[in-house]
C-alpha cells in the first residue's frame, strides 16, 4: 500500500518512521518542517489543494493523520491556529479521503472529555472537553465523521517517546538537576509509548481490517498518576532526586486538565485482536533509547 503520513517529524510520526523499514508498504512522510538526515515531503495539512495532489501523484491507499496543535496550554491563547490544525485540518484529510475512498487513520484525545468520573472511559461516553485543545480535537473528529469518509479515530493519552518534548524527557532532566521535585498525584491515567501506538496503527493495516470503521481508544496498561510515573523514571534515570506528590492546584494553570482520564481499550482489542503492554515496560523500553 502506499501510505501517506502527515506531521512525520513529531513524536508519533517518528517512530512510525522507524517501524516503516521493513513493514513493506511505501510510507510517503510530509511534514511542515524538516530534519536532517529524515527524507520529507513538504506537506501542510491546512491545504487542500495540496493534499490532493499529492494524493493523486503518489496514488496514496491510505493516511495516517499524526500532524495538530498539540501544546495544550498555548492553545488557550493560540485558538485559530489550534482550530486550524486540529478541526480545520482533519477535515481537508477526511475529504481527500472520501473523494478517492480511501482510509483516514486519525490521533484523537483523552482531553475531549472532563476526566470527572471514576470508571475507564469508553468511546461512547458523552465528551465534555475543558480545554480549547479539547475542544479542537473533538471538533476534528466530528469533521471527519460527518465527512463521510472511511475512518479510524484512534484516542490516546499521556504520549512519550525519544522525540520532541514529553514527561518522560522532562522528569529525566529534572530529576537529575534538581535535589527535589513536586508532582502532581491527582490526576490519574495511563501513559503511551508513542512507539507501541506506532506498532498497533501498523497491526491495524496489516490486519486488513482498515474497513472497520470507528473510534478506538489506546494507550498502554495500567493506571497511574503523574506522581507514580514520575518516580518511575527517575528510578530508571538511575536519579537521586526526592520527588513529592501535591495537588494540581500548586500548579495554577490555565487548563483544567482531566482529573481521571483512563481510557477502556476494550473495543480496540477485541476489533483487532491487540496484546497491549503493560505501561513499566514500555516506560523501561523508551528510557533504554534516551
Ligand atoms: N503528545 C501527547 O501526549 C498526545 C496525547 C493524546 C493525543 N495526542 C495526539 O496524537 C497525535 C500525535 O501527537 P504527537 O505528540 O506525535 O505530536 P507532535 O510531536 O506535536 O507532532 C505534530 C507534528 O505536526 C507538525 N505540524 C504542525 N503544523 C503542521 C501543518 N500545518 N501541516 C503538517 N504538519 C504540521 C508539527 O510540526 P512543528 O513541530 O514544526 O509544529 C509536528 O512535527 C496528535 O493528533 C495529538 O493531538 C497526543
Amino acid at each position: 500500500m502506499n501510505i501517506l503520513v502527515t506531521g512525520a517529524n513529531g513524536q508519533l510520526g517518528n517512530e512510525l518512521r522507524l517501524l516503516s523499514k521493513g513493514a513493506g508498504h511505501h510510507f510517503i512522510f510530509t511534514d511542515v518542517n524538516s530534519v536532517p538526515g529524515q527524507e520529507t515531503v513538504y506537506l501542510d495539512v491546512t491545504d487542500l489543494g495540496t493534499i490532493r495532489i499529492i494524493c493523486d501523484s503518489e496514488n496514496v491507499d491510505a493516511i495516517i493523520n499524526c500532524a495538530a496543535y498539540t501544546n495544550v496550554d498555548m492553545a488557550e491563547e493560540d485558538k485559530d491556529m489550534a482550530d486550524l490544525l486540529n478541526r480545520k485540518a482533519p477535515g481537508n484529510l477526511a475529504a481527500a479521503a472520501r473523494e478517492r475512498g480511501i482510509t483516514l487513520i486519525h490521533i484523537s484525545t483523552d482531553y475531549i472529555f472532563s476526566g470527572d468520573g471514576f470508571e475507564p472511559i469508553r468511546e461512547d461516553a458523552v465528551p465534555s472537553p475543558r480545554s480549547h485543545y479539547g475542544k479542537t480535537k473533538l471538533a476534528g473528529e466530528k469533521a471527519i465523521q460527518e465527512s463521510g469518509c472511511d475512518y479510524i479515530i484512534l484516542r490516546t493519552a499521556w504520549m512519550y517517546s525519544p522525540f520532541g518534548k514529553n514527561f518522560v524527557k522532562t522528569i529525566h532532566h529534572l530529576t537529575e538537576v534538581n535535589d527535589t521535585l513536586k508532582v502532581v498525584y491527582d490526576q490519574v491515567g495511563t501513559p503511551t509509548y508513542a512507539a507501541d501506538l506506532a506498532a498497533v496503527i501498523l497491526h491495524i493495516i496489516d490486519s486488513g481490517k482498515l474497513s472497520q470503521k470507528g473510534v478506538y481508544n489506546y494507550t498502554d496498561e495500567g493506571v497511574l498518576s503523574w506522581y507514580d510515573f514520575a518516580v518511575e523514571i527517575c528510578s530508571l534515570s538511575g536519579h537521586r532526586c526526592a520527588i513529592r506528590p501535591c495537588r494540581s492546584s500548586e500548579f495554577p494553570s490555565k487548563v483544567r486538565r482531566p482529573h481521571y482520564s483512563v481510557l477502556d481499550k476494550t473495543l480496540i482489542q477485541k476489533t483487532f485482536g491487540i496484546k497491549i503492554p503493560y505501561w513499566r515496560d514500555s516506560l523501561k523500553a523508551c528510557m533504554e533509547r534516551l
